[in-house]
């Protein structure tokens, strides 16, 4: 089981994350975290990349989607293949991140050829205006119409791939139980 959370930066995607995992755990299920960048050669350049100025302009992120692609394929490689799918692996983003940021053109779908279709992403959906403000408070023009572009596409992506969406904007429990309600008949489970 290949359990992903999507959502733009500020969503809360980690918090839910690490719920996640506890919950399931004390269900008895043994549980591999991971997420994207990850912290390989590959995503530590993202991560550093990522500081750059520039990282929004369209050009450099054609090159982050294929570091991006590269970082996705060593995962993969390393991880979910050989042993995580023994187990319940919940990520922190896919390769839907890259469609969603890397603005979803037919060529991020070929890079990303052998990444595994998570088998349920749930996405984690609030407004841009309160996900800046819990980020760091940066609320550039530039920042706020680059996440709306990013969020509309994450909700385009959900109708087209049968994506959950749970409403961000609700309180840390509140999310949490949505989500629990989504993974536990998954998981043959009823709470
Ligand atoms: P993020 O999940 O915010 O990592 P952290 O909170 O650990 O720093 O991811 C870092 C940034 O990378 C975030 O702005 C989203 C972006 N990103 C992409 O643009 N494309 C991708 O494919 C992925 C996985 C992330």
């Amino acid at each position: 089981m290949y359990i992903c959370l999507e959502g733009i930066d500020g969503s809360g995607k980690s918090t839910q994350l690490e719920l996640l995992g506890k919950w399931l755990e004390n269900c008895g299920f043994t549980v591999t975290p991971i997420r994207e960048p990850t912290d390989s050669p590959v995503g530590k350049l993202i991560r550093h990349m990522l500081q750059d100025p520039k990282a929004k302009e369209e050009g450099f992120q054609r090159t982050l989607a294929l570091l991006f692609a590269a970082d996705r394929t060593l995962l993969m490689d390393n991880i979910l293949v050989e042993e995580g799918l023994k187990r319940i692996v919940i990520s922190d983003r896919s390769f839907y991140s890259s469609l969603a940021y890397q603005n979803g053109e037919e060529w991020i779908a070929q890079i990303n050829q052998h990444s595994l279709e998570p088998d349920l992403v749930i996405l984690l959906d609030l407004e841009v205006e309160t996900a800046i403000r819990r980020c760091d408070g940066t609320d550039s023009f530039e920042d706020a119409d680059f996440l709306e572009s990013v969020r509309q596409r994450y909700l385009k992506l959900a109708q087209q791939h049968s994506f959950m969406v749970v409403n961000a904007n609700s309180g840390v429990n509140k999310i949490h139980s949505d989500i629990k309600r989504i993974v536990a008949p998954k998981l043959g489970m009823c709470i």
